[in-house]
């Protein structure tokens, strides 16, 4: 808290209100208009573009300079020096682990990443053409049936039992989809592989070999981390306002992954392909480049443009250079989907309309060429989105509920008919 203070004055009121300002470690302070509600008000901020929701200690983003920190670290310190478990670990306790905190963790989630049998034939009862987002948002939902007895969200013990769960079955459920859709066998979790290993083992291997590729193991990783957590995003803040009614955690982060299936938010990787085969050549880009800059045409180039970053996305640049190995491994320099997707990237970057409005190529235009170059399905991106993002709606979650908190009750402008009579 600092000693400065805001003050409110209304037109035709002789006083002003007092709004305490509290300060951050980092980014713009804070205006507390809690009080204004005793004076008569709301503040009214559609989208959330002015409202911090909560006090956070996770990650910290300046979208104007192109700057994202997990625990202080910066995510491309993270991408090269760490790996996908290390910054759960991070996020969820934050501080590094040790070597012993490491292995104990790395061990937990590991003995933890088999699902109960009740959920696999849960998503076996699903139709082969489902939506991966929606089976995998059943599949979680449905952990909250397995496990809320043993759950009590008041004890620390619990809460990180919880997390051991969540982090070690979600790539098994990832993968448990993706066979179920295809029509294979499930793959049991491999104890012996690290994480992405195991997770790409699940999906493209079978029981008895395990042979992964250490380039594209280290790019799923990365793409796991570089997902990990973007503070109070559109799915952050579903799974704390879910969680502020002390709903089972599933039951909550089952609601973030509903709101990350769109494509305003996760979705838009698997847009970013949809929108490449549309285009289809290269000869076709520039008119969609028009379309996307006419105002009067509601075509957006997916993959560009970010609410809060107006600046290169830090996580694309480290993406970039993943989807730079991972094409030359697999010598997928001239797929012609690829082509188009790196024309079009050096037109946005150069294009007046772009540039002015601040729209670099994020995250997800990069990680849906990584993953359609390893073979992972177009509809299956936003999935492994989720996998990655586990970790950061439970540590919102648990930071959250491990200290007081209020039930999140937003109020409104309401514009409809004041009181009226119904016709006699
Ligand atoms: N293509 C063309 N024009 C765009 C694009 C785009 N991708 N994104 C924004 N614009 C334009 C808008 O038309 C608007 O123009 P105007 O000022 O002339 O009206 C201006 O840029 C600002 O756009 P807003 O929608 O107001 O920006 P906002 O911050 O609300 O939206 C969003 C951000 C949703 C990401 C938007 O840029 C978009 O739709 N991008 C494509 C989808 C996408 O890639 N989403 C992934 C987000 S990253 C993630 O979830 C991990």
């Amino acid at each position: 808290m600092t000693d400065k203070k805001a003050r409110l004055t209304v037109d035709g009121q002789d006083t002003s209100v007092e709004l305490p300002i509290y300060a951050c470690t980092a980014g713009p302070d804070v205006i507390d208009v809690t009080s204004l509600t005793k004076n008569g008000f709301f503040t009214y901020d559609p989208g959330f573009m002015s409202t911090a929701s909560c006090e956070s200690k996770i990650t910290f983003i300046d979208g104007g300079k192109g700057i994202l920190l997990h625990r202080g670290y910066p995510i491309d310190q993270l991408a090269e020096h760490s790996d996908y478990l290390e910054t759960c670990y991070l996020l969820l306790k934050g501080e590094l682990p040790n070597a012993e905190q490491k292995q104990q963790f790395v061990q937990a989630v590991k003995d933890n990443s088999a699902v109960a049998p009740s959920i696999a034939k849960l998503i076996q009862s699903f139709p082969k053409e489902a939506h991966p987002m929606a089976v995998l948002c059943s599949a979680v939902a449905g952990l909250a049936a397995v496990y809320n007895d043993d759950t009590d969200i008041a004890k620390a013990e619990d809460r990180d039992t919880t997390a051991y769960r969540l982090i070690g079955q979600m790539p098994t459920l990832a993968a448990m989809t993706f066979k179920h859709l295809k029509g294979e066998d499930f793959v049991e979790p491999n104890k012996a592989l690290d994480y992405a290993e195991n997770y790409l083992n699940m999906t493209f291997g079978n029981s008895a070999a395990s042979k992964v590729s250490p380039t594209l193991a280290k790019a799923m990783d990365r793409i796991f981390l570089l997902h990990a957590d973007h503070e109070q995003n559109a799915s952050t803040s579903t799974v704390r306002l879910s969680g502020s009614s002390g709903t089972n955690p599933f039951a909550a982060i089952a609601a973030g992954i509903s709101t990350l299936w769109g494509p305003a938010h996760g979705g838009a990787n698997e847009a970013v392909l949809n929108m490449l085969e549309e285009i289809g050549s290269v000869e076709n880009i520039d008119t969609y480049v028009e379309k996307a800059k006419d105002k009067a045409d509601p075509f957006r180039l997916m993959g560009f443009g970010h609410r809060v970053y107006k600046n290169f996305d830090p996580r694309a640049k480290v993406m970039k250079q993943a989807a730079d190995e991972v094409l030359s491994e697999l010598g997928l320099e001239n797929d012609p989907l690829l082509a188009i997707a790196k024309k079009l990237e050096k037109i946005a970057l150069e294009d007046e309309y772009f540039i002015q409005k601040k729209l670099y190529p994020n995250v997800d235009f990069y990680s849906g060429i990584i993953m359609k170059a390893i073979g992972i399905p177009t509809e299956m991106f936003t999935v492994i989105f989720a996998t990655g993002r586990a970790v950061g709606w439970y540590a919102h979650w648990d930071e959250m509920v491990s200290q007081p908190y209020k039930i999140g009750r937003p109020r409104q402008r309401y514009t409809g008919y004041a009181k009226r009579d119904y016709p006699e």
